[in-house]
């Protein structure tokens, strides 16, 4: 089987880069505190893992699974909890750490669903955003890239399950 390699939208190394400076930021801005990172399953993943080894902070990592798309490249605006966060978050400073943010709808029921369970604060980080799409007003205090409204793929994102494993973010053909 020939494995598929999309258009390059962001390089490895441009990924790298910005995450380099993510990082610092993130450990400027928690200096002294200790920070539960908090990732978003599936896509997330290998952005939360590069991501947590340049902070330089205490960390620890909680996951939680959602899923909203299905196997198609619409939202259906419904979000489903596969799996649901086990660590106890009250009192504790959170970064959710996502993969991309689009209508801006899982974000918003993320940060819900941790004011419940009495996070003592919560900060967004996506490596991600498509701004043209976003209908849910939220912040994201630390994003690596804008990118135009395209279905990508790549570096932990899927198409109905597949492609995650490209080291670097493309944009998947309509024919694939
Ligand atoms: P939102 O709730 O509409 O902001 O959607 C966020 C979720 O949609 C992300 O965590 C992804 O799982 C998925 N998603 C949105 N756009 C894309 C894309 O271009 N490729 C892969 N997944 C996407």
């Amino acid at each position: 089987m020939n494995h598929y390699q999309p258009e390059v939208l962001i390089s490895s190394e441009e990924i790298e880069l910005r995450i380099t400076d993510l990082a610092k930021a993130i450990s400027k801005d928690y200096e002294d505190k200790e920070l539960v990172f908090l990732c978003v399953l599936k896509g997330a993943f290998i952005f939360c893992s590069d991501l947590m080894k340049k902070v330089s902070l205490p960390v620890s990592v909680e996951f939680i699974s959602l899923s909203s798309y299905g196997d198609g490249m619409k939202s259906s605006g419904q979000i489903t909890t596969d799996m649901d966060i086990t660590g106890n978050v009250a009192g504790k400073d959170v970064l959710i750490v996502e993969d991309i943010v689009d209508s801006g709808l899982t974000i918003n029921f993320l940060k819900s669903k941790l004011r419940e369970k009495g996070a003592e604060s919560i900060k967004v980080a996506s490596l991600l955003h498509k701004p043209g799409k976003q209908k849910f007003a939220t912040d994201i205090d630390y994003l690596a890239f804008e990118i135009e409204d395209k279905f990508v793929i790549g570096y932990g994102l899927d198409y109905a399950g597949r492609y995650r494993e490209i080291p670097y973010i493309g944009v998947l053909n309509a024919g694939q």
